[in-house]
């Protein structure tokens, strides 16, 4: 590739990207976290935005008109902040009652991850589930134990449970001294540098005093009673062999893990700076056609989730787009891969921390937010002319069913368009069995469902209740043997649909039926998740 000013400019900006998501359990810090990350960044007003978003003190009911007023989710979806050379964009992986397909789909589009463990909580159930999404594409995982100001478990214990359960390794670079009301700091591995916790010392600077080494004399002074402790774990640590590879990290295979205490802002710089000095910047991207270069002059991208509803009236929405490579300028046009029309992003949005700015600028590792009126959909691909269809966006198994009863049964015309817009725009799933006519729905959380039914009602005129629909999980389902699958599908008939784009699913009652009809039929190939766009063969 030439190197003229430009070309060399746009290498500059990349490199200093650093795309992230923060994966935990409801509960773990992940909002404190954030805030903490922020106030780094001197995005300080908005460590309240995320707060109030989080409290939940919205009921269900009023979540759209909270939605529409603020504009706060769309605000905090992407936050984006300096500190030292790097800008980062931090994608917000919506938990607690929000939790849902684009939690994971987020993660399609993040260069690196951190994830928070609670102390005294352990490896949690949803940090299983991202953690395996984050596996999908290997991407590199930052750990941050926190909560070490309380009384919680022991750190060598924590260690093989994230090792045995999310199978990674782990690198420990600080190591926590004591806990609880004796925290009294973390011993860095790699700078051989105890710094010192006090409770209520905390500070965005995070000026933290430290000692060097652990030969330093004060340390039996300071810490008589875990000094000894300290010595033989650092001792335990450094024999089991586990230091930080970076090679390993990127690849994936190995977690670098930080103590801390988010809320005392503890800790937290050394995760950032991790980000910042070991996290990749803009990675090339997989398309079906080719690998794409961050620092590619031309301009790509694909979009990774719709925000709807911000102005019902217009059917207007957002799409969240992850830039691949080149440079966003407004008014740029831009060919649709799917349509194949050129269409204009004439007022994306870039997502400054505490507010929605007008994006001038935008390169590989920016989200810019796009709004249309529907024709942008996830998994769509944006170029400047060239045919490409980027990977890696997928469709993930629900685990939630519900098949809608109307309370008019004069509007199933309408129920099921509705239905089949709002599972063509990923805010759920939408399957047809082929044991009956009724269509079914599936999602990842439950707040899935509420926001469907609010959506049939106000913008289809369609009053829906869902009930459960006794199904435990899907499968897409692919054979080569096309004699073998005929056989299949017409044993488990019962157990089948099509998804919005025509593919055989099979829906299992229990993991059990699930695992029988594996083993039944060695030949089919159950997939737990599906490319957008894709039609299984
Ligand atoms: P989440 O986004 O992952 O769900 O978690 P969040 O940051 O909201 O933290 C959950 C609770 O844990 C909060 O308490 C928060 O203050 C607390 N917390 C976070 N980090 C630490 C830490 O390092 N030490 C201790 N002791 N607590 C921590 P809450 O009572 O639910 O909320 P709040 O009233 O304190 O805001």
């Amino acid at each position: 590739m030439d190197s003229t000013p430009a070309t060399s400019a746009l290498a500059r900006d990349v490199a200093k990207r650093r795309t992230f998501a923060i994966i935990a359990h409801p509960d773990a810090g992940k909002t404190t976290l954030t805030e903490k990350l922020l106030l780094f960044g001197g995005a300080i007003q908005m460590a309240g935005t995320v707060k109030a978003k989080k409290s939940g003190k919205f009921a269900t009911s009023d979540w759209m008109a909270v939605e529409q007023e603020r504009g706060i989710s769309v605000a905090s979806s992407v936050m984006q902040f300096s500190y030292g050379d790097c800008v980062f964009n931090l994608l917000d992986t919506p938990g607690h009652k929000d939790f849902s397909e684009d939690t994971y789909r987020v993660l399609t589009a993040v260069d690196a991850a951190i994830m928070v463990v609670d102390a005294a909580k352990g490896v949690e159930e949803q940090t299983i589930k991202l953690l395996e999404v984050c596996r999908l594409r290997d991407t590199p995982i930052i750990t941050f134990i926190n909560k070490l100001d309380r009384e919680v478990r022991e750190p060598l214990e924590l260690l093989d449970e994230i090792e045995s359960i999310l199978k990674i390794h782990c690198a420990p670079v600080t190591w926590p001294i004591g806990m609880g009301k004796r925290f009294h700091g973390v011993y860095h591995l790699l700078h051989d540098e105890v710094l010192r916790f006090k409770a209520g010392e905390e500070n965005a600077s995070q000026a933290f005093e430290s000692l060097q080494g652990l030969g330093d004399t004060r340390l039996r002074e300071l810490f008589p009673l875990e000094a000894d402790a300290l010595l033989s774990e650092i001792e335990l640590v450094r024999g089991a062999g586990a230091s930080f590879q970076l090679d390993d990290f990127l690849r994936g295979k190995q977690t670098p893990v930080f103590f801390g205490s988010g809320v005392n802002n503890f800790g937290v710089r050394e995760v950032l700076r991790a980000l910042a000095d070991w996290a990749p910047p803009p990675q090339p991207r997989e398309a079906v056609e080719r690998t794409v270069d961050p620092t590619e002059p031309k301009f790509t991208g694909f979009v990774f989730k719709i925000q709807a509803n911000m102005d019902p009236q217009h059917r207007d929405r957002i799409a969240f787009f992850r830039v691949c490579s080149g440079r966003y300028s407004p008014g740029m046009k831009v060919r649709h891969r799917r349509t194949g029309k050129d269409m204009k992003i004439a007022n994306a949005v870039v997502f400054m921390a505490n507010e929605r700015q007008r994006s001038d600028d935008a390169v590989a590792g920016d989200i810019i937010g796009i709004h249309n009126h529907g024709q942008l959909q996830i998994g769509d691909t944006l170029t400047e002319g060239e045919a490409l269809q980027f990977k890696g966006i997928p469709y993930f198994a629900p685990e939630l069913f519900s098949k809608p009863r109307l309370k008019d049964p004069l509007r199933a015309k309408q129920l099921n368009k509705g239905l089949l817009e709002l599972g063509e725009e990923g805010a759920v799933q939408v399957f047809e069995p082929f044991a009956d006519n009724t269509l079914l729905i599936g999602a990842v959380g439950p707040l899935q469902f509420e926001i469907v039914a609010h959506r049939l009602k106000s913008e289809y005129g369609v009053d829906a209740v869902f009930e459960n629909a006794g199904i435990h999980t899907a499968r897409w389902v692919t054979c080569t043997d096309a004699p073998h699958l005929a056989e299949f599908s017409k044993a488990n008939s019962l157990r089948l649909a099509k998804d919005v784009d025509g593919n055989l699913v099979y829906l299992a009652d229990t993991r059990v039926n699930l695992q029988l009809a594996q083993e039944r039929w060695p030949k089919v190939a159950f997939h737990d998740t599906r490319e957008h766009g894709q039609l299984l063969g």
